[in-house]
């Protein structure tokens, strides 16, 4: 698994400026008032800071740019790099300027001056979370460090920034896993590797359970293993509990598709393209990476997450389209597109979470619609729900952490397109609002009294630009939106 970038949160040392390797950063208001660290920085460089802030160009800068003074005289560092920013900033502004520092650092030493800046620890948090490589398949160069060097953030309060940056590190470790297990290959990230990861995560104090084909098939989850039953590598549901709560509280369940190769089934998809829906388990991926979020800072809530893992291929055993499904829950499906298959791993995953769990609320995250990506594109991941007031608290986590997510309509006369002749609902209901009659679907299977939302992610997940907090390919999408959540609506207090 890939590291996370080790940051050491040092007190205020101006000595260490001249003979520091790698970069430094400074940090400069728009107004260009030197702080300690930048008159030192002047001092050492012979009044370079002083002639860039007097420029044309420092005048035009707007706050969270990055101006980088190459190969310094008076400094051993290869870059001075000059980071403009207002002192007031937003956790999300703090957290872009830090994110920024990553991308140039390379994989050099980073020496950052922070002086007192407030939300040092958001820096520190947009750094950890930009600092990420998936090359775990690129043939080592020669002088290629296998970790990602080191970064120390001086400042003087540095214990207080150190204790706040704990606990938003571990959501940066959290959405690394996730950003993992999305770019990993599907010839490696098989049903059994994905559980074994999960399973690992045993050494932070989560409950592990796999729950292996045999026991899928006498608790009745038929639909889930219809999706599985033609491919080599077998369907399994893990379960991962966190039980920092109240004992007895019922928890937050987190639910995740999880397919670790889509070829759409005997309904095959068309070759171009096809090598992405490697990225189809990201709804497991993420809810493995809020887990592990969780534990690692200990909160003091219970969640539950559950992972439905099945790979959809095309065989002699598949499923075919106009087979007849009966769900654990009773419903009978029509398949009329073996594609549509998402819907038919949560399905059972969600009903067996409300039958066992009972729980507070239920949120389920899927790669489930291509038509999402039509309706949304790569901005917003698609909001589905059946309770306003959970719908919006979810919002909100969203919004607080610069993960856009909008929300989308649900009702009658899109139920009704997924009547089937013959069964109870069929699993497609048409080009029209094919997102829609997704959630419509996974609606058949919420109970009235669970609050539900539904996170059509497909759009989010893995991208094929760099974003504000991720390099290319998976970004780790919705672990930092669910801890808030789970922070501000499910903690106790004691
Ligand atoms: N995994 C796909 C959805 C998807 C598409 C995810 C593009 C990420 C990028 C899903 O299983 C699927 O194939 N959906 C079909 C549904 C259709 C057959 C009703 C789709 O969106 O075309
Ligand atoms: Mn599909
Ligand atoms: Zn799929």
């Amino acid at each position: 698994m890939s590291r996370l970038t080790p940051i050491a949160f040092e007190a205020t040392d101006l000595d260490v400026m001249e003979a520091a390797k790698g970069r430094i950063v400074i940090v400069v208001a728009p107004d260009g008032k030197l702080d300690p660290a930048a008159r030192r920085a002047n001092r050492l460089t012979k009044g370079a800071v002083a002639r860039l802030v007097a420029s044309e160009r420092f005048s035009k800068a707007k706050s969270g740019q990055l101006i980088s003074l190459a190969w310094p005289t008076g400094l051993a560092a290869e870059a001075l790099d000059v980071l403009v920013l207002d002192r007031k900033v937003t956790t999300v502004e703090a957290r872009r300027a830090g994110a920024a520092l990553a991308k140039s650092k390379g994989d050099k030493p980073l020496s950052v001056m922070a002086g007192g800046m407030r939300k040092a620890a958001e820096l520190a948090l947009g750094i950890a979370l930009r600092d990420y490589r998936f090359d775990a398949y690129k043939s080592a160069e020669d002088d290629t460090p296998d970790d990602s060097a080191p970064v120390t953030l001086y400042h003087t309060k540095a214990d207080e920034v150190s204790a706040a940056a704990a606990p938003l590190l571990a959501v940066a470790e959290g959405a690394h896993m996730t950003r993992d297990l999305v770019n990993e290959p599907a010839n490696v990230l098989t049903t059994t590797e994905f559980a074994d990861r999960l399973v690992d995560m045993q050494e932070l104090g989560l409950k592990v359970e796999v729950l292996e084909e045999d026991k899928l098939a006498e608790l009745g989850m038929r639909t889930l293993l219809s999706v599985g039953q033609g491919s080599a590598s077998p369907s399994k549901v893990v379960v991962m509990h966190w039980d920092g709560g109240k004992k007895g509280d019922a928890p937050l369940a987190l639910v995740g598709k999880g397919v670790v190769f889509d070829t759409g089934g005997i309904s095959l998809k068309p070759a171009g393209g096809m090598e992405d829906m490697t990225m189809d388990m990201g709804g497991a991926g993420v809810v493995a990476g809020t887990m592990r979020a969780l534990a690692l800072r200990k909160a003091s809530a219970n969640v539950v997450g559950l992972v439905g893992l099945v790979e959809n291929m095309p065989s002699g055993t598949a499923t075919r389209p106009g087979d007849v499904i009966k769900s654990m829950k009773g419903t009978t499906v029509e398949v009329i597109n073996t594609d549509a298959e998402g819907r038919l791993v949560l399905c059972d995953v969600m009903w067996y979470a409300q039958e066992r769990f009972k729980p507070a609320g239920m949120i389920d995250l899927a790669t489930l619609t291509g038509a999402i990506i039509v309706g949304l594109g790569h901005e917003n991941a698609g909001v589905f729900s059946n309770d306003d007031a959970f719908c919006g608290a979810f919002l909100k986590s969203a919004a607080a952490e610069g993960e856009g997510a909008w929300r989308m309509p649900m009702g009658k006369a899109y139920d009704d397109l997924i009547k089937s002749r013959i069964a109870d609902i069929k699993n497609t209901g048409g080009r029209p609002a094919g997102s829609v009659t997704a959630a419509q679907f996974l609606a058949r299977f919420v109970k009235d009294e669970t609050p539900w939302i539904h996170l059509d992610i497909a759009g989010v997940a893995s991208v094929k630009a760099e974003t504000d907090f991720a390099p290319k390919g998976a970004t780790g999408w919705g672990v930092a939106a669910l801890n808030r959540l789970v922070q501000d609506k499910f903690e106790t207090s004691e």
